[in-house]
Order: C-alpha cells, then sequence, then structure tokens
C-alpha cells in the first residue's frame, strides 16, 4: 500500500514535470509582428545611437503569442543565440531591417529577442528561419510606404485620429494590424499647446500571423493606443 502511494506521487510529479516542460519549451496560438518607429524611441531614451534616427519603420521582433495570456509566453526552454546560425548574408540584411537603434549593438538585440521570443517558437522556426522569415516580412509589409502612399508622413506638430492611421494599413495588407503608443514625455509637452499637451506619440505597429508564420490574419487583441487621444506620428 505505502509503494503504491508514493509510485503514484511519483507519477504526479513526472506529470506536472512534464506539463511544465510542455509549457515552457513553448506553446502559442499566435504570431505579433512588431515594427517600430525608431523616432519615437529616440524621443523616449534619452540617447540614441544615431544622431539622426531612421525615418523608417524597422523590427521590433516577432513574438510567439497566446490570446489568452498576453504576457505568455516568453524565455522558454529552447537553444540560445547563437550569432553563426545566421548568415552573414542575412545579418547585412538584418542591420538594415532590424537594426538597435538606441544602443547600437545590433548582435545584442537580436539575442535578447531571440532569447526571449524566438526560443517559445523554436519547434516552428529554427534560429535561421526565425531571423529570415522577420526580415520577409518588413520587406513584404513596408509601413513606411503604405503610409506614406496614404500621406501620414512625419510632422512635429499635425496629429491623427487612430483610424487615420489603421485604415491605410487595413486596406494595404486586407488585415486589421494594431498601433502601439507611447505617452509623450513630460519634457516635450510642458511648452505645447493645451491641444497637443494631451497626445500620444505612435510607437509600433503590429501585424499578426498565423501559427505557422505564413498568413497574415486580423489582430484581436485590444489597442496599445489611449482611446480618443490625438496621435502624434513624429
Ligand atoms: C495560453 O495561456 C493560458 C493561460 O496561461 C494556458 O492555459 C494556455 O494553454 C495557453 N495556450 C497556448 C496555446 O499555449
Ligand atoms: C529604409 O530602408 C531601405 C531598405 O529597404 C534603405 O534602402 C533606406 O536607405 C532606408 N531609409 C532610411 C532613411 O534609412
Ligand atoms: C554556435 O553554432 C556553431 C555552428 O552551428 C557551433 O559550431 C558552435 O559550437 C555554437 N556555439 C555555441 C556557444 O553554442
Ligand atoms: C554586442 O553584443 C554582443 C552580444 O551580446 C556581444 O557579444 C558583443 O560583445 C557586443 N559588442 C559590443 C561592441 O559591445
Ligand atoms: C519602404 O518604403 C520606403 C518609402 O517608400 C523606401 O524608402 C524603402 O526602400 C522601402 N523598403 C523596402 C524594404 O522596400
Ligand atoms: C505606393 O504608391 C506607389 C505609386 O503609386 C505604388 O507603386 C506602390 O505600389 C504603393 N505602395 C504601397 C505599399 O501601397
Ligand atoms: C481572437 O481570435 C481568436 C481566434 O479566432 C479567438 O480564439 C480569441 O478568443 C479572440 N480574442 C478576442 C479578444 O476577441
Amino acid at each position: 500500500m505505502g509503494m503504491s502511494k508514493s509510485s503514484l506521487a511519483f507519477l504526479v510529479l513526472v506529470f506536472a514535470f512534464f506539463v511544465c516542460y510542455v509549457m515552457s519549451s513553448g506553446s502559442y496560438d499566435y504570431f505579433q509582428f512588431v515594427q517600430q518607429w525608431p523616432p519615437t524611441n529616440c524621443i523616449l531614451r534619452t540617447k540614441c545611437s544615431k544622431p539622426r534616427p531612421l525615418q523608417n519603420f524597422t523590427i521590433h521582433g516577432l513574438w510567439p503569442s497566446n490570446y489568452s495570456n498576453p504576457k505568455m509566453p516568453s524565455n522558454c526552454i529552447g537553444s540560445r543565440f547563437n550569432f553563426t546560425k545566421v548568415s552573414p548574408r542575412l545579418r547585412s540584411k538584418l542591420k538594415i531591417s532590424w537594426p538597435d537603434v538606441e544602443s547600437g549593438n545590433d548582435t545584442k538585440f537580436w539575442e535578447g529577442e531571440w532569447n526571449k521570443h524566438g526560443t517559445c517558437s523554436e519547434r516552428t522556426l529554427n534560429q535561421m528561419q526565425y531571423f529570415q522569415r522577420s526580415h520577409e516580412m518588413w520587406n513584404f509589409h513596408n509601413i513606411t510606404e503604405i503610409l506614406r502612399n496614404a500621406s501620414i508622413v512625419p510632422h512635429a506638430t499635425h496629429t491623427w485620429k487612430y483610424s487615420d492611421i489603421v485604415s491605410p494599413i487595413q486596406t494595404a495588407i486586407k488585415r486589421t494590424p494594431l498601433l502601439r503608443c507611447k505617452p509623450r514625455p513630460k519634457s516635450q509637452t510642458k511648452s505645447q499647446p493645451k491641444s497637443q499637451a494631451m497626445s500620444q506619440l505612435l510607437h509600433e505597429v503590429v501585424l499578426c500571423f498565423d501559427y505557422d508564420a505564413l498568413v497574415i490574419i486580423d489582430c484581436n487583441r485590444t489597442a496599445g493606443c489611449w482611446n480618443n487621444v490625438d496621435i502624434l506620428f513624429p
């Protein structure tokens, strides 16, 4: 009797470890492909690696995501980032599509994104594929151009409604994207007229992809911008 009780306990333990393993080695529903607007990064940070930030949307990351748990998954069990697994040819392309605009160390940025996010989808995309696919998405969905074609271009004072910015992207990709904004830093709003004091900065555009990172789908998470607050595209 004592024996069977402890072997039952053992089985329960094995099962618990198994569940933990499956969860930490990554399970997800879809991908968020996040592009950022470097000038906003540079307004929020005191210092940027380049004196004049890039006027191009660049990659922040490709994030395997869970519909019911916005923070999950991350930092999964998997291979650590290894520079040599990304071909030199791809690396030179990533320097344009996926630069670190803040510290200037691109490799460190890629390492952080792989270890935090890429490890959670490693069974779908290995390191080379993860970076390759992200670069292709960036190439194929040129947010800078979509917005420029709709006459939405950076401006120091003009503000936009959320739908002004989302609509042309939606028309171009035929799916609903998500925008993410950041509050304007206090130092920027002090001397501004009241209408602009209450505004937010466009920071990121998120496109959503299916489990295999091949088919673009609607994003249905709530937007990362305040409702009814004008958006500045700096
Ligand atoms: C998403 O997260 C929930 C809650 O943590 C979890 O129960 C579910 O299994 C996760 N879904 C996937 C596909 O990993
Ligand atoms: C934007 O990216 C393209 C690569 O497609 C590059 O040729 C161009 O120089 C970039 N523009 C700026 C302002 O960085
Ligand atoms: C990185 O990958 C290369 C080639 O796949 C391999 O030879 C090397 O041992 C790896 N380095 C580490 C630290 O895992
Ligand atoms: C950049 O980051 C990589 C990865 O963390 C690191 O190995 C390298 O030393 C860094 N380079 C510089 C110039 O700091
Ligand atoms: C995206 O569009 C911008 C503006 O038209 C252009 O400068 C850039 O080269 C394009 N990038 C790619 C990857 O085609
Ligand atoms: C932007 O407009 C140009 C010129 O009309 C067109 O060739 C290009 O395909 C458009 N790009 C996008 C992404 O809609
Ligand atoms: C988003 O779509 C997925 C897949 O269709 C669904 O499971 C999920 O419940 C939706 N979430 C919200 C917040 O609508």
